[in-house]
């Protein structure tokens, strides 16, 4: 997507064709800063500390962060350890695995000379492929979008809220929740966002708000406790979200608070739709009960990071000083809220027998 009319990626192979470049998301939106990962630990620190974020970039980044260990140390002991190093920084979302084992595939039957080029080759082509997926599922959403503006009054825009930031900074382009909403506002169609700011990190109001608005398209930030009164005044048309793993039920893991607006899409008669690329289906797992879910600082939650007037970039402290926080990072909202699924391959019922529909390859190896 755009920043100021220039075509964007999260992440890109550095000059040098041996590093990556990616945008600091720690910094947005205030600055726009690259930085260079040419190291595992690079890798490993960018996706600890979220510069990088969002379930499929984190993926992304770790097929890179794997070619780096190989190019040092291309063992098969050395290939395990760098796997099993990257994987446990981010538990929840299954995009990262996903991407490691891709690679894994790929290196593993390869002598130790080949691993590392092939490695840093095959996480080029999980980019890639991310690009081309996102775009497939917007122009899959944009039908359900297209449907909805058909039952508008002429020019009143169709309403849609979403929740963190599922967007091409979650991704390499396009994003999945918000590639429909891109789609459609570029097809003509009238759109605006309502943007959870999504607290304790604000992926909302700092990353949401910051690529919809780079593009042009028409949103308003609100606080997370908005949607329910929102949806209840008829404010609301389609909920989109993205999610960070699906279970083979349909159940849907996706940044906390995502089930308290599916309760009240529910109660209000609001269609709610779940985002996703391939990758980010669980087979393994029967049901939502069984996906490990984040815990992070509570510092996240006591404490806010923003802007002063003279550009300084400052963390202040909010809470009552002594209180402790709890920070689950994720929570799982029962496939029955789950409206839909806008996939790659096209839109089904959240369901197994939906998820088959589209997969049908899958039908042997699901839990
Ligand atoms: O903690 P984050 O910022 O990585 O969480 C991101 C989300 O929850 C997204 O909705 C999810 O990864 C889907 S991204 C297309």
């Amino acid at each position: 997507m755009k920043i100021n009319g220039t075509p964007m990626r999260t992440i890109r192979p550095g000059a040098d064709g041996a590093s990556v470049e990616i945008i600091d998301q720690t910094k947005l939106p205030h600055r726009f800063e690259m930085l260079t990962l040419a190291s595992v630990e690079d890798a490993k620190q960018a996706i600890l500390t979220m510069q990088v974020r969002g379930a499929p970039l984190i993926g992304v980044t770790a097929a890179y962060g794997l070619a780096f260990a190989l190019r040092r140390d291309a063992s098969d002991a050395a290939l395990a350890d760098a796997i099993a190093l990257l994987a446990k920084q981010r538990p929840t979302a299954i995009n990262l695995k996903w991407a490691l084992e891709e690679v894994r595939r790929v290196v593993e039957p390869l002598p130790a000379a080949a691993r590392a080029s092939a490695a840093f080759d095959k996480a080029g082509a999980i980019a890639e492929d991310d690009v081309e997926t996102c775009r497939r599922i917007g122009m899959h959403g944009l039908e359900l979008i297209r449907a909805i503006a058909a039952k508008e009054p002429a020019g009143a825009p169709v309403n849609i809220l979403t929740h963190c930031n599922a967007g091409w900074l979650a991704c390499v382009d396009w994003g999945t929740a918000t590639s429909p909403i891109y789609q459609a506002h570029d097809a003509g169609i009238a759109v605006h966002v309502w943007v959870d700011e999504t607290r304790p990190r604000n992926q909302g109001a700092a990353l949401t708000a910051f690529e919809l608005g780079s593009h042009g398209v028409p949103h308003t930030i609100v606080v997370d406790n908005a949607g329910g009164h929102l949806m209840q005044h008829g404010k609301v048309d389609i909920c989109i979200v993205g999610t960070d793993r699906v279970t083979a039920n349909g159940d849907v893991a996706n940044k906390i608070g995502t089930y308290l607006k599916a309760l009240a899409a529910h109660d209000n008669g609001v269609p709610f739709y779940v985002a996703l690329p391939y990758s980010t289906i669980d087979w393994t797992i029967a049901s939502g009960r069984d996906i490990p879910i984040e815990e992070r600082s509570s510092d996240e939650v006591l404490k806010l990071q923003g802007r002063l007037a003279n550009g300084a970039l400052v963390t202040v402290e909010l809470a009552a000083p002594g209180s402790p926080a709890a920070n689950p990072a994720f929570d799982v909202t029962p496939q029955r809220l789950v409206t839909g699924f806008i996939t790659e391959r096209g839109v089904a019922p959240a369901t197994r027998a939906g998820l088959i529909s589209l997969y049908p390859e899958q039908c042997e190896s699901a839990a």
